[in-house]
Formats: C-alpha cells, sequence, structure tokens
C-alpha cells in the first residue's frame, strides 16, 4: 500500500508505534487537509472515551508570589512590576464554597512557588477541604517540592497534581530558566507524584522562544514515558518585564495539532482547552475540544485578585474563563454539540 500521511494519521489512532521520521512529518510536513483529517479523528477518539461532556475544574489562584525566575513568566521573583497577593486558608476555603455552588467537582489550587505557602501550610489546606469535601477532587500545582511534601499532600487528601515538564531538551530547558533550576529535577518530582498515587499532570508551552520540532518529539517521548494522566498545552504569550517581553506568541494552529496529536497518542488522557489558548484568539476553547480536548478550567479566585495572577499579558478571566459565567460557557459548548460534566473527572484507563 502506498504511504501516506493519511495512512500515518490513521497508525497513529490504531496505537501504533511511530518512527522518528513518521513523527517529524506529522509535526512539520501536514498540509491543510492532512491536518483536518488528524484534528477529526482526535475529536472522534475524545468523544468515544468521554462522550460530548467537557469536563469542568474550579481554578483557585492561591499566590502571585514566586521564589524562581523563569523567563517567560510574568509572576518571576525578579518582576518589580508584578502585583503579589496570596491567599489566607479562609479565602481560598471561601472560593471552595462558591465552586460548590456553582457545581464543581474538582477544586484546583495552583500558584506561584511561594516560600510563605509552606509544605506544612499547603497540607493543612488540603486536609480542612478534605473533611469538609469528602467526595471533591483536589488538584495541587504549587511546583517542585520534597518528596516528603508530595507524600504528605497525599496523605492530607490530594489527588492530584499539575507540574508541566516545560520541555524535555535540557538546553532547552536553559534557555528558558535560570541556572538554579534544572529539569532533571522537575522530571525527578513528576515520577515521585506518579509514585505516590498521584493522577499526574505534565506539559509543554507551544512557542516558546528557541523551541524546534525536535523538541516538540522529545516532549512527546518523555509523556510516553511518564504515562501521566493530564497533559497541559497551551501557546507561549509574551508577559511584560520579563526577558521573553518581545518575543512572538506561540501559533494557535500548531496548539491545535498538538492537541489532536496527543489525543491520538494518549486516548483517554485529561487535556485541557488552557487559558493561553482562549486568550490568543476567541474561539481557542471551541478549537481545542473540537482537536481533542475534553477539559476546561474555569477560574474561581477573588475577582479582586484575578488580574494579578499574570503569568502572560492579558490573561483571559472573564466569559468561558470565570466560573461565575457557567451558562455562557455551556452556551458555547452547546453551540459546538458539546455541553458541561460536572463529574469528578478522574482518569480512566
Ligand atoms: N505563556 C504561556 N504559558 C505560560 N506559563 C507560564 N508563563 C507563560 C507564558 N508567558 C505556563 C507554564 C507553567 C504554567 C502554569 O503556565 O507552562 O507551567
Amino acid at each position: 500500500m502506498e504511504k501516506t500521511n493519511y495512512n500515518t494519521i490513521d497508525r497513529l489512532a490504531h496505537g501504533d508505534v511511530l518512527s522518528r521520521d513518521e513523527w517529524m512529518v506529522l509535526l512539520t510536513s501536514l498540509n491543510a487537509d492532512e491536518r483536518e483529517y488528524l484534528r477529526a479523528k482526535a475529536a472522534e477518539t475524545a468523544v468515544a472515551h468521554y462522550g460530548k461532556g467537557v469536563f469542568v475544574r474550579a481554578l483557585i489562584e492561591i499566590s502571585s508570589y514566586c521564589k524562581n525566575n523563569c523567563y517567560y513568566c510574568g509572576i518571576r521573583a525578579s518582576n518589580r512590576d508584578a502585583q503579589r497577593y496570596r491567599l489566607s486558608k479562609e479565602e481560598i476555603l471561601e472560593c471552595c464554597k462558591e465552586a460548590d455552588s456553582l457545581g464543581f467537582n474538582t477544586f484546583v489550587m495552583q500558584g506561584g512557588e511561594d516560600p510563605k505557602q509552606t509544605d506544612e501550610w499547603v497540607a493543612d489546606v488540603v486536609k480542612t477541604i478534605r473533611a469538609a469535601y469528602p467526595d471533591k477532587a483536589i488538584t495541587l500545582s504549587v511546583g517542585e517540592r520534597s518528596a516528603e511534601a508530595y507524600a504528605a499532600f497525599k496523605e492530607a487528601g490530594a489527588d492530584r497534581f499539575l507540574l508541566r515538564h516545560e520541555t524535555r531538551n535540557d538546553e532547552h530547558y536553559m534557555q528558558l530558566h535560570p541556572e538554579m533550576m534544572s529539569s532533571e529535577n522537575r522530571r525527578e518530582c513528576l515520577f515521585t507524584l506518579k509514585r505516590l498515587g498521584f493522577q499526574t499532570g505534565s506539559g509543554m508551552m507551544i512557542g516558546s522562544p528557541g523551541q524546534t520540532d525536535e523538541h516538540l518529539y522529545e516532549d512527546i517521548r518523555f509523556l510516553e514515558e511518564l504515562q501521566p494522566q493530564m497533559i497541559g498545552i497551551g501557546p507561549f504569550l509574551p508577559a511584560t518585564n520579563t526577558p521573553f517581553e518581545k518575543q512572538s506568541p506561540g501559533s494557535a494552529d500548531k496548539t491545535i495539532l498538538m492537541l489532536s496529536l496527543l489525543r491520538l497518542r494518549f486516548p483517554t488522557v485529561l487535556l485541557p482547552a488552557t487559558t493561553a489558548l482562549a486568550t490568543l484568539c476567541p474561539d481557542g476553547m471551541e478549537r481545542a475540544i473540537l482537536a481533542g480536548a475534553n477539559v476546561v478550567m474555569p477560574n474561581v479566585s477573588p475577582v479582586e485578585q484575578r488580574k494579578k495572577y499574570s503569568i502572560y499579558d492579558n490573561k483571559k478571566s472573564t466569559g468561558a474563563e470565570s466560573a461565575q459565567q457557567m451558562q455562557q460557557l455551556e452556551d458555547r459548548l452547546n453551540a459546538i454539540g458539546y455541553h458541561i460534566n460536572y463529574a469528578r473527572g478522574d482518569f480512566k484507563n
């Protein structure tokens, strides 16, 4: 049989192992019709496993303080102009209460690596939420911590953890982060989280400065090794007052392509339509879902703090990105034949 790019896409959809060359063709050389074929297959795969329900997670941004200095991130420590806030335990519990009343069954606590939100403090917050909401899923996204800390979070009742690997390529990692940070430590954290039994999420930005298609190939290989339950990807977007403020944003089309490839390679993975993509283009959420994404994470942070969690410029926190606008989200999903699924949405194999 003649070997076409359509065959390669079909083989990926069947779970065949693709060679490096085949992956590189998928990443670099599909024409518009082939991309559309890939996108449709990916959407079909998501629907086969999860139906047309899109899981929702209530996102609580718990601190805009961060000790790290990632070159891309607007809340990096050296950004003197970043507006800082940290939520107290009581404020976080208020967010959970609000999220519960809006129907959410997953709370995601995400923040910069804030030294004041110590391991003990995080574990205590999780324990309190767990006691108040025995059936909810609790997700943490609080950065690189020790194995002991992660174990304590698990013991306290956390179910899931998000920590993007950012890039598998060590040289590229060094182009994105100062010397104090290491891609090896980040991977180590991820394997620890998996070993401890967290539903673990990883991922990378698309189009970050210096990223090549080879890097994306290495990212896919790394994800195959890690076997995460969740994969978060979105376009790189420049943030003012960072070393990358003048860099161009990543491409929406490339992000959509990557979403489809990841859906086909990891058929049951939980794959969000990210805020970054929604920020880059007005129909980013719909495009992501129609390319295989099956999660959205509306913001339930206190409204007066939302603008301050500015990891990139113009970050959306209104409309379908806001937990207070669930009807708008439902309407937009209905318009493409989908609907909100309020269930916990655990990973299923
Ligand atoms: N553009 C896009 N994504 C970003 N992140 C951080 N800064 C940016 C940016 N400027 C992503 C990183 C991080 C996640 C929380 O947000 O991948 O892991």
